[in-house]
């Protein structure tokens, strides 16, 4: 089958072991502590459960396996040389997958940034880019020779918006000028690392969370409302990765705002390092209208309104709108004005759910949510669209950033007092509907 099967984790949210041979914090490790109250300290203790972990990814029957390496693991503090024990962890875990018969696919960054290097700026200095280069040397130096798939920055939208402008993921800053030098920083930083990944026979690609910015109506007002907020979530990456250019319409709202990304000479270059695979993290999608709701067109500052709507349909319980068949439309239109292959990296739902005596989860709902997403990427393939793989968020339960445990999108469900998983109905159903592609 010429299709990739697989379920995706990342490191703060699995391993736990926090504090243990040689891994220092992260900012995730503060914002954890001093904001949502619940940490990954111990998370689904990953760490210590590796080879049963990879069991349960091989039971499920997907071919591939989506990770992260965690930055102060592999780099304490993250300047100097590579720590020999978190390297090693990694290097167990890549030879535990392919001698089951799984391919890793290995995300460099997902949210971890040593915490000395936000106390330098994090990543609004643009010396953390060529930090994060110095780091993804030592991973790729140690895992290379048998790694093929790797991903450099995941959702770099959520790490400068939600981290550096509105303050609800770590670092928790909210400054605005400095989301927008984070913005240049983190793809300066992807440029830097699809450079050096990128040798004959791996695939480099780069997560986004791209989302839909749908016109609430066919008025011009909602359209140009719909194509700002497109333009600050998607093409902002997606322009400079494809084409070396940040959007014209984009760099000009920006300065309206008195903000301009910190470009220097050669980083567009290094941006446009060429990549095999855009992936595609997809949770739901959003419909955007130019008028408040007192009709007013511009905002306080004079600026013109852009207003978020959630479309009208059901929601999963974090709130998200269920809205499949934008998802079609996203691949193809990615497919349309982009042409890479896409990959999907992640895609999920939460769900409350209700372990029998047990354990089991019957998650009627979150089945649902999959096999509606999975017919959609069926659908935009049926039209066109180059879409070679669907990797489910996540294998297991585990620590939801800032909403910590409460929120759980695992496949399998995690019993976090005896770190018991057990396969939900929906990881049943998962392996079942993997003996053909969408
Ligand atoms: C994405 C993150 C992932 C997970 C899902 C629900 O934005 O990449 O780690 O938390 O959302």
């Amino acid at each position: 089958m010429d299709f990739t099967w697989g379920v995706a984790t990342s490191a703060y949210q699995i391993e736990g072991a926090a504090a243990e041979d040689g891994r220092t914090p992260s900012i995730w490790d503060t914002f954890s502590r001093e904001v949502v109250g619940e940490t990954g300290d111990v998370a689904c203790d990953h760490y210590h459960r590796m080879p049963e972990d990879v069991r349960l990814i091989k039971k499920l029957g997907v071919g591939a396996y989506r990770f992260s390496t965690s930055w102060t693991r592999v780099q304490p503090n993250g300047r100097g040389p590579g720590n020999p024990a978190g390297l090693a962890f990694y290097d167990r875990l890549v030879d535990e997958l392919l001698a089951n018969g799984i391919e890793p696919w290995l995300t460099l960054y997902h949210w971890d940034l040593p915490q000395e290097l936000e106390d330098a700026g994090g990543w609004t200095a643009r010396d953390t880019a060529y930090r994060f280069a110095d780091y993804s040397a030592l991973v790729f130096d140690r895992l290379q020779d048998r790694v093929r798939n790797w991903g450099t920055v995941n959702e770099p939208w959520c790490v400068a918006y939600l981290g550096y402008e509105h303050g609800v993921f770590a670092p928790g800053r909210r400054d605005p000028a400095a989301a927008v030098a984070a913005t240049h920083h983190l793809l300066l930083a992807h440029g830097l690392a699809a450079r050096l990944v990128k040798t004959p026979g791996n695939s480099v690609s780069i997560p986004l969370n791209i989302g839909t910015a749908t016109p609430a109506s066919d008025d011009p007002l909602d359209v140009a409302a719909a194509w700002r907020a497109d333009g600050n979530v998607a093409r902002i990456f997606l322009d400079p990765i494809r084409h070396g250019r940040y959007p014209a319409d984009v760099v000009e709202d920006l300065a309206a705002r008195g903000h301009r990304l910190p470009v220097r000479p050669g980083d567009m270059e290094i941006i446009a390092a060429p990549i095999d695979m855009l992936g595609v993290n997809f949770y739901f999608g959003q419909d955007f209208a130019g008028r408040d709701l007192d009709g007013n067109t511009v905002d306080a500052a004079g600026r013109p309104v852009v207003r978020e709507i959630k479309p009208d349909v059901p929601q999963t319980d974090l709130g998200w709108p269920i809205t499949p068949d934008r998802f079609t439309t996203l691949l193809l239109r990615l497919h349309r004005d982009y042409g890479y292959p896409l990959v999907v990296t992640e895609n999920g739902a939460v769900f409350e759910d209700h372990p029998d005596a047990g354990g089991f989860v019957e998650d009627t709902e979150r089945t649902a949510y999959l096999a509606a997403h999975i017919d959609a990427v069926g659908a935009a393939r049926a039209l066109g669209a180059d879409v070679r793989g669907y990797f489910a968020w996540s294998l297991m339960d585990n620590f939801e950033w800032a909403e910590g445990y409460a929120k759980r999108f695992g496949l399998v469900h995690v019993d976090y007092r005896t770190q018991r998983r057990t396969p939900k109905r929906s990881a049943l159903w998962f392996a079942d509907r993997l003996t053909s592609a969408p």
